[in-house]
């Protein structure tokens, strides 16, 4: 795969409208303003591919990237951001449920907690979901780069409590400034796509 020739696709704002799975995905979630856009940017080293916002919640669409080699990219909408109506977050959840209960090729979710912080309350019920429907995962740590050494160490090892039964090499610390975990990511999707293709 070759990561630089990723292409926006499309933005889809009901589960309606997705068009039907042909090639297997590789799915990125997290809350609003963990850094998704920018994790996406970086590994497809690309500045713009995803919009990085200053005001959060505003992905509130399903977005598909085609990258060359027969695997799909979808950015989920961002979850958690406390100031959006009501009736968007149901249109969220129906978007959220229609996606990943249609019976898509789903070969990876890259799931996104601010590595700063102990995941969220919706941070874990989006684990618990994921562990639930037994769709491969990994846990991206965003924005690494924003703790010193010993917040660092000392996140990196509540994080494997908090995130109790999730094998540690599934728990990468990330950071769209300086790259760290880029590799690693990149390497779970290259599998993927390998496996996709055998
Ligand atoms: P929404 O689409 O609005 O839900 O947000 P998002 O999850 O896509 O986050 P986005 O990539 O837009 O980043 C949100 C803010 O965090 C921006 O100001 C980014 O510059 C900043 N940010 C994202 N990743 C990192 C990182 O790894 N390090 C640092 N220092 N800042 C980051
Ligand atoms: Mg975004």
């Amino acid at each position: 795969m070759d990561f630089s020739k990723a292409q926006f696709e499309k933005a889809y704002g009901t589960f309606e409208q997705l068009p039907p799975c042909r090639e297997p995905e590789i799915v990125f979630s997290g809350r609003s303003n963990v850094g998704k856009s920018s994790l996406i940017n970086r590994i497809f080293n690309r500045k713009n591919l995803a919009r990085v916002s200053s005001v959060p919640g505003k992905t509130v669409t399903i977005n598909f990237y085609s990258v060359a080699g027969g695997v799909k990219i979808v950015d989920l909408p961002g979850y958690g951001y406390a100031k959006i109506a009501r009736a968007e977050k149901q249109r969220w959840a129906k978007m959220m449920e229609g996606y990943f209960k249609s019976g898509r090729d789903i070969r990876l979710v890259v799931q996104l907690v601010d590595m700063r912080h102990p995941p969220t309350a919706d941070d874990l019920t989006m684990i618990d979901f994921l562990e639930y429907t037994g769709y491969p995962f990994i846990i991206a740590l965003t924005k690494s780069d924003k703790l010193n050494k010993t917040e660092y160490k000392n996140r990196l090892e509540s994080i494997k409590t908090e995130l109790k039964g999730i094998p540690e090499d599934r728990i990468i610390p990330f950071s769209a400034i300086n790259g760290e975990g880029a590799d690693t990511i990149r390497k779970y999707i290259l599998k993927c796509e390998e496996e996709a293709n055998a």
